[in-house]
């Protein structure tokens, strides 16, 4: 082998062998923070802090090539440390009872948090000091959507209307439309305030819009919170067939505020309880178990954790095959003939 790259390569074992002493103090250093947040009830995310840490980090980085493979490094280093933190302190984040799962996918990973009383604190979850375009339907509660606009410095609401017919590509224009009016820029976000076909077509058009800008998922319906809110699917129909245009658009945190079922239909509730089983009987023995042992009330008093169960299936199916390439499928059992 050439002296040079010999040299080379021994250079870069040294610095692997310094960043692995690094990167084990570093996770030391994570287990303290984790104790902290488990002691105070303070959340294991914090994209503000993050955004921060990370800005200033790569200040330090003098090429400006470099730089740029900086901020990823950053950003896959924060990742690892959240999983981390998750796994040393469990799944609770307890901040007003509150419970948060993390979608691990790299710098695309993004924090679930599932509790009650939350939609008015979206800011504390949701990084909204930015232009915000609120996407709903004429069938949600007009009070969800403005508990969001109101934790918003800037926000615009935008109502489709209600059912699988907004799934279109007609309505996809007019949202990107009204986005464009309202000036939302790179920088700016859409948070989706609904059900599936409001989350699928707000996604969409934030995958779209200027080649991709920030969501963020708020859904309302039981089957939306256990099912799509979450794993990236966004798409409209087209010709009559489902999703059949669309690109996987993972959010950067989805807020599941389960008092927003109190004022859901019972059919709709039913449905995505149905989905919640489905998702059991194909993962959980457990967790089916737990739903066939109670009675309705029981199931609602228990919703949270139901809905955690599903969640917690769906996130590993996603973190497995987040492409649908296989196991993905799985999740699809019953769609089919439904749609
Ligand atoms: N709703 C099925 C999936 O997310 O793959």
């Amino acid at each position: 082998m050439d002296n040079k790259l010999k040299e080379a390569r021994e250079k870069i074992n040294q610095i692997d062998r310094q960043m692995a002493e690094l990167f084990e103090a570093r996770l030391k250093a994570v287990e303290a923070v984790a104790e902290y947040k488990k002691e105070h009830d303070l959340p294991i995310y914090d994209s503000v802090r993050e955004a921060e840490v990370i800005k200033r980090n790569s200040e330090a980085v003098e090429n400006d090539v470099y730089r740029e493979y900086y901020v990823n490094f950053q950003k896959n280093t924060m990742a690892l440390s959240k999983a981390y933190q998750e796994r040393l302190i469990g799944s609770v984040h307890a901040s007003a009872g509150a419970v948060t799962l993390c979608v691990n996918l790299g710098e695309r990973s993004y924090p679930i948090t599932v509790g009650q009383g939350l939609i008015g604190k979206a800011n504390e979850y949701f990084d909204l000091d930015r232009k915000v375009f609120i996407v709903t339907d004429s069938g949600v509660p007009t009070q969800y959507a403005d508990a969001v606009k109101g934790a918003c410095k800037s926000a615009t609401v935008y109502t489709i209307d209600e059912g699988e017919c907004s799934k279109s590509l007609t309505t996809l224009e007019a949202v990107l439309t009204a986005m464009s009016d309202a000036g939302l820029g790179r920088g700016d976000c859409v948070v989706a305030v609904g059900g599936g076909v409001v989350g699928d077509l707000a996604g969409f058009a934030a995958s779209v819009y200027m080649r991709g800008i920030d969501f963020y998922n708020v859904p309302t319906t039981l089957l939306s919170q256990v099912d799509s809110s979450i794993g990236g699917k966004t798409a409209v129909n087209l010709g009559g067939i489902k999703n059949t245009v669309g690109a996987f658009k993972q959010p950067k945190g989805v807020m599941i505020d389960t008092d927003t079922l109190r004022t859901l239909p019972e059919r709709h509730f039913r449905s995505g309880l149905a989905e919640a089983i489905k998702m059991a009987a194909t993962s959980d023995a457990e967790l089916f178990a737990m739903i066939e042992s109670m009675d309705k009330d029981g199931i609602r008093e228990n919703i949270e954790k139901i809905t955690v169960g599903a969640l917690k299936i769906k996130k590993h199916v996603v973190e497995c095959d987040e492409h649908e390439g296989g196991l993905r499928k799985i999740l699809n059992f019953g769609h089919t003939l439904g749609h």
